[in-house]
């Protein structure tokens, strides 16, 4: 069986550049960011939120598994770490963090290190698959899982429909 590297890199690598852009539940939100500081991009892809949040000032740092999407978000201020994340955060990744993106990667294993890296006032943004509205799946989160692993921060934003959930929160200041 190929490995989550293998099959990212060939999907990276077939993928047109994209962004830089903000995470989708930031578009018309980005008044939610904090003027700057440290961000963490788990799973970042090719790099497009990465490069975007390192445009607007943040010391990135963008981890992935595929060394092919992490050629593609190196970019001034942007910090890239290949890294296994079923292995959690790479141990480097102890924060804080003011910003914290886990977008289309879903791992609930990683939510309480997702917290705990926070910097007091930090702002998470997470979006996952979601069964609600499709139905399960393998990789779907069931209905509420976000705002349940989650519930210990100021939860800003919450929608799960459709197929995907996602989840904007603050930790307290
Ligand atoms: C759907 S893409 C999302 C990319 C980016 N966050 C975005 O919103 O465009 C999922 C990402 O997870 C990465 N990934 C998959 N399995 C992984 C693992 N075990 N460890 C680290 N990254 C992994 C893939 O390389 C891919 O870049």
């Amino acid at each position: 069986m190929r490995s989550d590297a293998e099959r990212w890199n060939a999907r990276h690598a077939a993928a047109d550049d994209a962004g830089p852009h903000p995470p989708d539940l930031l578009r018309g939100r980005e008044h939610l960011l904090p003027p700057g500081g440290r961000a963490l991009d788990v799973a970042c892809g090719r790099g497009a939120v990465a490069r975007w949040l390192a445009a607007r000032g943040f010391e990135v740092d963008a981890v992935d598994v595929s060394a092919v999407g992490l050629a593609a978000a190196a970019a001034p201020g942007v910090r890239t770490i290949e890294h296994d994340l079923d292995d959690g955060l790479p141990p480097r990744c102890t924060g804080p963090y003011d910003v914290v993106v886990c977008q289309r990667f879903r791992d609930p294993r990683l939510y309480p290190q997702l917290t705990a890296v926070l910097a007091p006032g930090g702002l998470l943004v997470v979006t996952v698959l979601s069964e609600v509205g499709v139905g399960p799946g393998p990789f779907r989160a069931p209905a509420g899982e976000l705002r349940a692993a989650f519930s210990g921060l100021e939860i800003l934003v919450d929608v799960d429909g459709g197929g995907e959930a996602g989840l904007v929160a603050r930790s307290a200041g």
